[in-house]
């Protein structure tokens, strides 16, 4: 497998995570609004201690890929795949937040594009998927406008901060980006 050292954006990057992003990385993860959409995985509040932990398994994975996603130098996001297990290895659960600073850009449209296709062929993928809480209508626009494909609504199926959410599942497939091309 030969993923990229870096994939450049317009105005953005993603490469790996490396030790001095912590304080960056609590800078922009330390915040109840990132962590609002995201699963337990993400700590809120987001200590020093938190980016430590997490920079330190990102630079170890193996079939695992986590990219942090530079802005002005600076890492300012996350965005990374997780393959399943057994039956379901080559199905894999993209995630993916930014920083509330640069919200609204395009930036999420632009790192899940660009990282689609490289997960699909290093994984080996036939399928990536994403799993998005009922009121989270900007991950819902950016999985769109990526060609993910709504599949499936699993009712009642979170919890979190206080809110009990339905959760969508958004897909795309091998297939479509063979098609693509
Ligand atoms: C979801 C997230 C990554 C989007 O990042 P972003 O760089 O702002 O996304 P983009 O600018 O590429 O696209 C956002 C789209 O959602 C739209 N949008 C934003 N807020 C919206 C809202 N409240 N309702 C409807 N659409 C909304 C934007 O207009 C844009 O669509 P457009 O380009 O068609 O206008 C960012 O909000 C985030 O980190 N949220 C917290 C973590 C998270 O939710 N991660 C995903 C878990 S599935």
């Amino acid at each position: 497998m030969s993923w990229p050292e870096r994939i450049e954006g317009d105005g953005f990057a993603l490469r790996p995570w490396r030790d001095e992003d912590a304080d960056n990385l609590v800078f922009h993860a330390n915040d109840a609004q990132v962590a609002h959409s995201l699963g337990e995985r993400f700590p809120h509040p987001y200590t020093l201690d938190d980016a430590h932990a997490f920079i330190a398994h990102a630079m170890h994975l193996t079939a695992e890929k986590a990219y942090a996603i530079e802005i002005n130098g600076a890492a300012s996001g996350g965005i990374g795949v997780h393959p399943g297990e057994g039956v379901e290895r080559h199905n894999a659960e993209l995630g993916y937040w930014l920083g509330r600073t640069y919200w609204g850009e395009g930036i999420a449209t632009a790192a899940v594009r660009m990282l689609v296709p490289h997960a699909l062929r290093e994984l080996k993928l036939y399928r990536l998927q994403a799993r998005v809480f009922d009121d989270n209508d900007a991950s819902i626009r950016v999985l769109e406008r990526c060609g993910f494909v709504h599949e499936a609504v699993l009712r009642r199926a979170v919890v979190k901060h206080g809110r009990l959410l339905d959760l969508h599942i958004y897909a795309i497939t091998r297939d479509t980006l063979d098609a693509a091309q």
